[in-house]
């Protein structure tokens, strides 16, 4: 093995024990380490049991994903193993054997695993820190663990506007958390939560923040942290374009595009730090990497590259002649997506072009005997979107020492096949992936219908301006009609 791919040899003959592995970034974490590093000893799976199917269904369905395509053809059940859990029960709800077993062949923990919703109760996130606790517990009866790899995020402590790659003072210690929801009925801890949570914008933030304090007081093996930005589809591997969910800012391009959403609370020239998930897995496996060959413990800002950030103006710039380009044939209305940077009118934007438009969706379809879906979905969008506003209306500066030493004394091959770097990332290339992407494998639309949809799209932009015009005629005579009352009534 070349000096230059010392990745690839690192997991060589490792076992991995790998939390998270059927979220987003753990499907392209285990792709990657099967396609690159097939000389791997085992990854072990983390799966609970979710929405009636078995932890064994759902592991044979994560193979399932198109992000697999490319290994398809190797035996996967030689190298991945199922390990049947739930971060929400004590110990991880391992099995007995299936402790030992980690226990005794795990080399390298990866713990990916947490309730990413922003809008949970502060019980519900608390889970984050407990299984934090589980995982780190289990590490240390791991005689053979070289290294322990944690996903945090970049915005873990986000109540500071210039974050460093160290560990931060938490809001509270992860047992005082524990023993404080342990102990607290669910209606007190609701009523105290935004005291506790302070200048937190949320409870996902908030457990993240502490639970890297238990990364940092536990366990006597290298460790790295990496705080990732806000993760969005894959820019390389295994395809350009590739996601798998709807959440976040991939979900404000999908309904965007759609002609859903119309208005988003942001600053144009704040940056607006999305990272591709691709490059995440790799800065993580990297990491751990180094981690080993250090002996020592480092924290990773992932947030891109300084010199190469994108705002929030651009990235709707860039959206916007995408979305033109490459149509869904789904679209529910005409596509029309701005940033409003004052909060008022942005709140008088959504009112009239969203919130108006669902009264009037429930009303058509009350009229013919249909259930009413509009109104609720889209107070679940509106709500997505102000816990969203928090991070696209602030600006934060990071420190990425660690992230560009890392990237630094990578060798050649490893720099090509675990690349991260993105100061030459091309913006407008990856974006349009994104938006090709959620078409493909979020919508389940063909390249080839785009034509199609382009034609509904352009009679569409026709329907749209005779309702606005409409719409402007009503009001004009409205507005005639008080006038003349008044005038009538004056004279
Ligand atoms: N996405 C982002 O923008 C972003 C940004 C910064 C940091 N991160 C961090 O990156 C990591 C991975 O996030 P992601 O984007 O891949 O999110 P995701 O798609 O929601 O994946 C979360 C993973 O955690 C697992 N998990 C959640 N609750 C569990 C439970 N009770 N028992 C067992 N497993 C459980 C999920 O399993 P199920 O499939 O069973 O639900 C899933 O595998 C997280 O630590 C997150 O905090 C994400």
């Amino acid at each position: 093995m070349s000096r230059d791919a010392q990745i690839k040899e690192f997991y060589k003959d490792q076992t991995i024990f790998l939390t998270g592995g059927t979220g987003f970034l753990g499907k392209i974490l285990i792709e990657k380490l099967l396609r690159q590093c097939w000389d791997l000893n085992k990854i072990y799976v983390l799966v609970r049991p979710k929405k009636g199917k078995s932890p064994e269904d759902r592991f044979e369905e994560l193979f399932q994903y198109a992000c697999f395509d490319l290994i398809k053809c190797k035996n996967l059940s030689e190298k991945v193993f199922l390990i049947s859990g739930d971060i929400q029960k004590p110990f991880l709800g391992l099995g007995v054997q299936d402790a030992e077993l980690l226990k005794k062949e795990t080399t390298c923990v990866i713990h990916a695993a947490a309730n990413v919703k922003f809008d949970q109760t502060l019980k519900a996130a608390s889970h984050n820190v407990r299984a934090t606790r589980d995982v780190l517990e289990l590490a240390k009866h791991m005689p053979n663990l070289k290294v322990f790899v944690h996903v945090s995020t970049a915005f873990s402590n986000c109540v500071h506007s210039h974050i460093e790659e160290r560990f931060y003072t938490p809001p509270m210690k992860p047992e005082n958390l524990l023993a404080l929801v342990d102990d607290l009925d669910d209606h007190t801890l609701q009523a105290i939560t935004p005291k506790l949570l302070g200048e937190y914008p949320n409870t996902y933030i908030y457990t993240k923040c502490i639970t890297e304090d238990l990364v940092k007081t536990n366990l006597q093996v290298p460790k790295a942290i990496v705080r990732p930005a806000i993760v969005i589809s894959t820019i390389e591997e295994p395809v350009p374009g590739w996601v798998d969910n709807v959440y976040g800012v991939i979900g404000i391009a999908l309904v965007a595009a759609l002609g859903i959403l119309r208005s988003m609370h942001a600053k144009k020239s704040y940056p607006a730090h999305v990272v591709p998930v691709d490059y995440v897995a790799n800065c993580v496996l990297a990491a751990a990497w180094k981690a080993h060959r250090s002996g020592t413990t480092a924290i990773y800002n992932y947030i891109g590259h300084n010199k190469n950030i994108m705002t929030w103006g651009r990235f709707v710039e860039i959206i916007n002649p995408a979305c033109w380009e490459f149509p869904s044939e789904k679209f529910l209305w005409y596509f029309r997506f701005k940033i409003r940077e004052n909060e008022l009118w942005h709140k008088i934007c959504v009112f009239f072009l969203q919130t108006m438009v669902a009264y009037f969706i429930d009303f058509v379809l009350i009229c013919v005997g249909r259930a009413t879906i509009a109104v609720k979905n889209y107070r679940r969008l509106n709500n997505m979107m102000d816990l969203i506003s928090y991070f696209s209306t602030r600006r934060w500066t990071f420190e990425q020492d660690n992230v560009l030493e890392l990237w630094d004394q990578m060798g050649k091959d490893d720099k090509k096949m675990f690349k991260f770097s993105m100061e030459d990332t091309d913006w407008v290339e990856y974006i349009r992936n994104n938006i090709l992407g959620a078409r493909m494998y979020l919508l389940k639309e063909t390249p080839d219908t785009i034509p199609r949809a382009k034609k509904k799209l352009k009679i569409m932009f026709f329907v749209h301006y005779a309702v606005v015009a409409f719409f402007w005629y009503l009001l004009y005579k409205f507005l005639m009609f008080v006038a003349s009352s008044f005038y009538g009534n004056f004279y």
